[in-house]
């Protein structure tokens, strides 16, 4: 199982998260990205059908700000493995 956390500290608010996986990742009102799946928390398993498109944005994200991890994030995006 794979689980996902944008670490908002770092994110730029560059949208391009939102538009390669719009069923996974949505933005605040200051454009900053979040997880819709579990309230940026990092808890709750991807689905396998929206793996491909997480993967994607992690690797479009230009402030490397979507964290994986194969393990639950709980809220911090520090504590994944
Ligand atoms: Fe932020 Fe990266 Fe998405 S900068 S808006 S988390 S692609």
């Amino acid at each position: 199982y794979k689980y996902t956390i944008v670490d908002k500290d770092t994110c730029i608010a560059c949208g391009a998260c939102g538009l390669t996986a719009p069923e996974v990742f949505e933005y605040d009102e200051e454009g900053i990205a979040q997880v819709l799946l579990d309230n940026n928390q990092g808890t709750s398993v991807i689905p396998d059908d929206l793996i491909d498109d997480v993967l994607d944005a992690y690797e479009g994200c230009p402030s490397d700000s979507i964290h994986i991890s194969d393990t639950a994030f709980h809220g911090s995006p520090a504590s994944g493995q």
